[in-house]
């Protein structure tokens, strides 16, 4: 049992500092380091892709992507925009190949989140006959997907429930990974063990926050963090699940009644204006699962060095062969909610600084963005890193003549019909 009334007295100590080394320039601002951080596991984040793998992007009409953006800018902004960074990265990528025989890797540049609500929420109902669209498009044209089904390509699936194409779990499960897309290697938001909307081989990456806009609301690195711990969202869903428990497994619910006439807890649904600034003044910065287990709170809490509290069962966060998330942040159970502030004020002061120590490193802030144009070491090249390690391709990749294994007429009837 730690000394909670010892704990709390250095808590109260700590507040009142300026931790100067709290907060770090954002990428863009960063200089050029060579600081590698050894003996852990961020290392590879510092890997130049190039020469290491050669990819082939197809040729699709403009239907399946600018066409689609084109209807809704919405896309370029929300937190799945990803897939159209990762589109307009690799087309001036130095591992492109325009020569389909050498390549390592084919990418398809289809936009699947970008079909909006009028209020701006992605729908996933159109995905799977894009997607078969697509598919159906570039087998029949090139060689290439025939003799693999895929193996040797990737996709940018980056829905809250990867290619399952639903944003409710049960449903997102009941339908399981589109068939077509069983093979391929899928670059995703969603990542849960022993899920069935995360395949063995996937990449897991960091959702889209844009990256301008945090770096204009960056405050003095020495602000001292006078907020213990911070939320902003939501803590019930009321229109998607009226009786409660189901949204975020109740996990945000609990939060909030337990914690929300705690002084230590500065939690609210309103988002203030001053959201991004809030975040480089606090220490803890929650993190818990919404209808999915990962949000953007992962990406903003690394790039303002608030120490993330991951509260998402089994979540398998991004790029995690890379970042060594367990020295960033603190990971909480579910089930442990209603002890949160316990679990908080018994970290010691040194542990904090550790980890802010470890946030404060440019790489790990680098590789949870997307910039336009990429820079080195960003999450773009992260995505390439991940496929460069997958190389060279397992014997099993390539299908004997005639082999068939997806089954182009599995999956919901409503999949089947011609986008
Ligand atoms: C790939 O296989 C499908 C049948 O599964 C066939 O319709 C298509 O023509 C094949 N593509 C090529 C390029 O041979
Ligand atoms: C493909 O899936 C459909 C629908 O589930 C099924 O009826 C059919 O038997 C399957 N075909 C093969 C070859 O397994």
């Amino acid at each position: 049992m730690p000394n909670l009334a010892f704990t709390m007295i250095s808590w109260v100590f700590l507040l009142l500092l300026p931790i100067t080394i709290a907060v770090g320039k954002l990428p863009q601002a960063a200089p050029i380091t060579s600081e590698r951080i050894s003996g852990s596991a961020g290392d590879v984040l510092e890997d130049d892709p190039v020469g290491r793998l050669k990819v082939y992007v197809y040729e699709l009409p403009s239907k399946y992507n600018k066409k689609l953006l084109q209807k809704d800018p919405r896309c370029l902004t929300h937190m799945f925009a990803a897939e159209i960074f990762m589109h307009r990265f690799l087309l001036s990528s130095a591992v492109r190949t325009l020569n389909p025989e050498e390549a390592d890797w084919f990418y398809t540049p289809v936009y699947p989140t970008c079909d909006l609500t009028p209020n701006g929420l992605p729908l996933p109902f159109k995905s799977p006959r894009i997607m078969r669209s697509a598919i159906q498009l570039i087998s029949a044209n090139w060689p290439y997907w025939n003799r693999t089904e895929g193996a040797d390509h990737f996709f940018l699936v980056p829905h809250d429930f990867g290619a399952c194409f639903h944003y409710q779990e049960e449903k997102a499960i009941e339908r399981g990974i589109l068939p077509l897309l069983q093979r391929a290697t899928l670059v995703q938001t969603f990542g849960q063990r022993n899920h069935v909307c995360l395949n063995e081989g996937s990449i897991t990456i960091p959702p889209y926050a844009p990256p301008q806009k945090m770096q204009a609301h960056l405050i003095p690195p020495d602000t001292p963090r006078s907020i213990f711990v911070y939320f902003r969202g939501l803590f019930y869903d009321v229109n998607n699940d009226p009786e409660g428990g189901y949204y975020a497994r109740g996990a945000r619910a609990s939060i909030w009644e337990n914690f929300k006439n705690n002084p230590l807890f500065d939690i609210s649904t309103d988002h203030p204006t001053t959201y991004y600034e809030d975040m480089q003044r606090a220490i803890f910065c929650l993190c818990p699962l919404g209808w999915a287990p990962w949000s953007p709170r992962l990406v903003e809490s690394v790039v303002f060095g608030c120490i993330p509290v991951i509260i998402a069962d089994d979540i398998v966060l991004p790029f995690a062969d890379a970042i060594p998330w367990e020295d960033i942040g603190v990971f909480v159970a579910e089930k442990d909610v209603p002890y949160l502030d316990t679990i908080l004020t018994s970290i010691p002061p040194h542990v904090v600084l550790r980890k802010q120590r470890f946030l404060a490193n440019p790489s790990m802030k680098k590789a949870m963005l997307f910039p336009q144009p990429a820079q080195p070491r960003d999450a773009f090249h992260q995505i390439l890193n991940g496929l460069a390690r997958k190389l060279p391709h397992q014997k099993t990749t390539y299908l004997k003549p005639g082999e068939k294994i997806l089954n182009w007429t599995a999956g919901p009837t409503g999949d089947l019909k011609p986008w």
